[in-house]
């Protein structure tokens, strides 16, 4: 099974990342300035959007630009969502 949980360019785990974007409000072009993921390879760009959407810290498979756009919107839609619907 796939355990994936860092940009492996930096060596940042994915959970030090959004510690980071949450202490200093970052979108994903602020936290890849700050911190350098995603500038290298470029492979875990689209685990750092997904992050930054649903909090998700280990991903199991891989992600593809599309599954970025799906969570993305899925994560919007929640967060829109009042207790009372999302029962
Ligand atoms: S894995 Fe993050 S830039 Fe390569």
């Amino acid at each position: 099974m796939l355990h994936i949980d860092r940009c492996v360019c930096t060596d940042c785990t994915f959970e030090e990342l959004k510690e980071l974007a949450a202490k200093k409000n970052l979108d994903f072009r602020a936290l890849s300035r700050a911190s350098g993921c995603g500038m290298g390879c470029g492979l875990c760009t689209p685990y750092i959007k997904v992050m930054l959407a649903t909090g998700e810290t280990v991903f199991t498979e891989m992600l593809t630009e599309a599954d970025v756009a799906r969570e993305v919107r899925n994560a919007k839609s929640n967060s829109q969502r009042t207790p009372e619907s999302a029962t």
